[in-house]
């Protein structure tokens, strides 16, 4: 059976207090969830976070690092700095860090490598744009993205992948579950193609985009995805917690 995951990206929310009243909140849904959870905070709530989540099972996450152990680069924050306090998790290469902050498919594979040399599991995030799904050209960017990210790394039995399409992210448009599973077949293929059938069938992949409680059971539904990346609807409990259930 392939691990699942529920992860949710806070993006740019939450302070310190919001962070661990939250976790304090949800910490008896988590007990009894089917799956993983890890919730991917901002650098400033990370140690109050991994505190107060001490002795539960929510595991946490940062939501990006420079690839440098350390060294001139102003505002950066380092693989070992994370590995310090005990992150577990780091998202890598999510769609605004390439939108926003000129992420390439090149830095996040330095970004992967480097997390996996300092024990850190990186949840890598793949997706293609508007334009490129209604030319129909996901399956090809999908895939080129996931070979770039993996160049030259030889285990991936610490990576998760998540496949979020850029025009899903906070638009409230979800992408059907069957689009969904298909494109999320094609990622295993790739992976199949680069490290053989049994790791494409161990590799935990995730959706994210738009996940709420009102469609995470049908998207969980399917054959091939093992979990979500959540943004918006990870800032509530309440919401949070039905997403839980709903694996
Ligand atoms: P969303 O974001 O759930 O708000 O669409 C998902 C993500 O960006 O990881």
């Amino acid at each position: 059976m392939r691990k699942k995951i529920i992860a949710g990206n806070w993006k740019m929310n939450m302070l310190p207090n919001e962070a661990m009243s939250f976790i304090t909140e949800l910490e008896p849904y988590a007990k009894n969830a089917k799956c993983e959870i890890i919730l991917c905070v901002p650098y400033t709530d990370l140690f109050y976070s991994l505190l107060t989540a001490q002795n539960t099972n929510i595991k946490i996450g940062a939501q990006n690092m420079h690839w440098e152990e350390s060294g001139a680069y102003t505002g950066e924050v380092s693989p070992n700095m994370l590995k310090c306090i005990n992150v577990e998790y780091v998202i890598i290469g999510h769609s605004e860090r390439r939108q926003y902050f000129a992420e390439t498919d090149e830095t996040v594979n330095k970004k992967i490598k480097s997390a996996l040399n300092h024990s850190l599991k990186p949840i890598l995030c793949v997706g293609e744009t508007l334009e490129q799904r209604e030319n129909n050209m996901q399956d090809a960017i999908i895939s080129n993205q996931i070979k770039s990210a993996l160049k030259g790394i030889e285990s991936i039995e610490n990576i998760t992948i998540a496949y979020e399409p850029i025009w899903a992210i906070g638009t409230g448009k979800v992408a059907t579950k069957e689009d969904a599973n298909n494109t999320i077949k094609i990622i295993r293929s790739t992976v199949k193609e680069l490290y053989g059938d049994n790791v494409a069938q161990n590799v935990c992949i995730l959706y994210g985009g738009s996940v709420k409680k009102e469609n995470a059971k049908e998207l969980f539904s399917t054959s091939d995805i093992d979990g979500a990346l959540v943004g918006g609807a990870s800032l509530k409990v309440d919401e949070f917690a039905k997403i839980l259930e709903s694996m």
